[in-house]
């Protein structure tokens, strides 16, 4: 289709290259983002995404390429000048200061000075507008950082950014990752009013039905290249996009079950940790999957974090074919064969100056030691399988677990968990922050692990994959289990109305 576009990029890349030592993360990557548009970045891990924001902030010095914002092209670019240039960037982490107030917060860094020193009525009253009339979000600016929500967090780092209203641009990496459901509304909500105010957004995601959802544009990336620009997105746009990112189709996202072992496997009975969760009992046959549906705050974490004794028990106790399972601390846990693939992986599960081999292997080095010394080449022939299997970029156990993206040193913790030889597994949200290819991938090693006979518990916030991956599902809230369904008698609708506590829905046992 031949034409002119008329309309000014609010910021462009073109032919980025980015070489670190031994990959070439760009390879004439280009990005260009409009006034008033909401464009989606979307990329396997590994693919360039992160890097090519970095180099738009000017933390990152590319080896060659154009970068233009505003219709200027900017020679080298620093973060003083991009930000003076109205650039502004909502990083995947925090960086919130726990016992700040909200109003704090905001100004962190950019306080107003009245004639008597700081202005502190004015900057409360500015905030509080700010988050009121632009997000959707009245809170008082006196509210302390650590007591508010995942969302709300969210927002206020969005306020921080936006408050001195000179953004033209704002670069979203993966905002809704740590949300549950009616969280991530409010962040899209306060997406679309600044798409109404002409701002230009990159929106980072591997969530495709967000990224069908919200935005106008999309560029993929694959392998450090543009491989695709999409102008029209509808909902039928996820399986094109699929096959532009990862160049084949997926055509079964979960696996088929397989035969299940039989015997009682985990018994959770009366468990509280007398604060999140109260009396929660749970049977896990062998071979069984058993998923955990709830809020963030329904107590599902702090469950799977007493369960593997990283939290203290006040009541209550667990079984394991009748044998009763003393587990005060992890350690007791590993002892005992129950392993956790913990939801913060990358600050619970990995020593990250160490290589993927020596992190993949950490759980398993028992097994691959002969008289106490490791034997190094079983471990490298264990971590190479796993690598292959996960398609950890880039393939080479030596590489320094640091310098690998996001998604790439998640699979690291998973590919340690998944090879260890345990009886029970604890999976806490495990494909958050992992493409597509590998969620199919992760999800079948799940299956395989139950078909060895392991029971398994998947803690979820996607009820898509909930229902995909287990058998039986209970759903938690407000500490207790609000009630408990097979994967086979419930959908996608009924799930989510159960989770919200919307509807106690038909099919649900009621809670024991
Ligand atoms: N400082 C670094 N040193 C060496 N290699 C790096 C460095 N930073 C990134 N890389 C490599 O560059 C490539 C692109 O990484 P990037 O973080 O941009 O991926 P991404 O698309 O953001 O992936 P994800 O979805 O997993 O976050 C990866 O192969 C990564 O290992
Ligand atoms: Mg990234």
């Amino acid at each position: 289709m031949a034409g002119i576009t008329v309309t000014q990029a609010a910021f462009s890349l073109s032919d980025i290259v980015k070489i670190f030592p031994g990959v070439r993360a760009l390879d004439r990557a280009s990005l260009e983002v409009r006034p008033g548009e909401v464009h989606g970045l979307i990329g396997e891990n590994g693919a360039g995404k992160s890097t090519v924001i970095k180099v738009l902030a000017g933390v990152c010095q590319p080896d060659s390429g154009t970068i233009i914002v505003g219709g200027q092209r900017i020679a080298s670019a620093t973060p003083a000048g991009v930000h003076s240039a109205g650039v502004r960037f909502i990083h995947q982490e925090l960086h919130l200061v726990p016992h700040f107030t909200v109003t704090e917060s905001v100004f962190m860094g950019q306080e107003l000075h009245g004639s008597l020193g700081l202005a502190r009525r004015k900057m409360r009253r500015l905030a509080e507008a700010f988050l009121r009339d632009n997000l959707g979000l009245d809170i008082s600016g006196n509210r302390l950082i650590r007591d508010l929500g995942t969302a709300e967090r969210k927002l206020v780092q969005v306020a921080r950014a936006l408050i001195d209203g000179a953004a033209k641009a704002v670069i979203f990496d993966e905002p809704t990752a740590p949300l549950a459901n009616e969280e991530i509304e409010m962040v899209m909500q306060a997406i679309a009013r600044l798409k109404a105010q002409g701002i230009a957004i990159l929106y980072v995601s591997h969530y495709l039905s967000e990224i069908t959802d919200i935005c106008d544009r999309v560029t993929v990336y694959r392998q450090g290249r543009t491989v695709g620009v999409f102008d029209e997105i509808s909902d039928a746009s996820a399986g094109e996009l699929i096959y532009a990112m990862i160049g084949r189709e997926i055509s079964d996202m979960f696996p088929n079950k397989g035969a299940r072992a039989t015997g009682e496997g985990l018994v959770v009975d009366g468990l509280s940790d007398g604060a999140h969760f109260d009396s929660v009992s749970l049977t896990v046959g062998k071979g069984r999957i058993l998923g955990i549906a709830g809020l963030i705050g329904s107590g599902r974490e702090e469950l799977i974090d007493t369960i593997y004794g990283l939290r203290r028990k006040t009541a209550g106790s667990l079984r394991f074919d009748g044998e009763t399972l003393q587990v005060a601390t992890a350690a007791q846990a590993v002892a005992q064969g129950i392993v956790l693939v913990p939801r913060d992986r990358r600050n619970d599960g990995l020593v990250l100056p160490m290589t993927v081999a020596e992190n993949a292997t950490l759980a398993t080095l028992e097994a691959n030691s002969r008289a106490g010394l490791i034997d190094a080449r079983a471990v490298g022939d264990a971590t190479t399988a796993l690598i292959d299997s996960l398609d950890i970029r880039p393939p080479n156990v030596d590489a320094v677990t640091r310098l690998l993206s996001g998604g790439n040193q998640q699979k690291v913790v998973l590919a340690r968990w998944l090879a260890a030889d345990a009886r029970v597994f604890l999976f806490d949200e495990p494909t958050v922050g992992v493409d597509v290819g590998a969620k199919a991938e992760i999800y079948q090693l799940i299956e395989d692990l139950a078909t060895k006979g392991a029971s398994v518990i998947l803690s979820s916030s996607d009820p898509v994959e909930l229902l995909g991956v287990c058998d039986q599902i209970v759903v938690m809230m407000r500490g207790r289990v609000a009630g408990e369904v097979a994967a086979s008698d419930v959908s996608v609708d009924n799930l989510v109305a159960a989770i919200t506590g919307a509807a106690m829905v038909e099919g649900f046992a009621n809670a024991r």
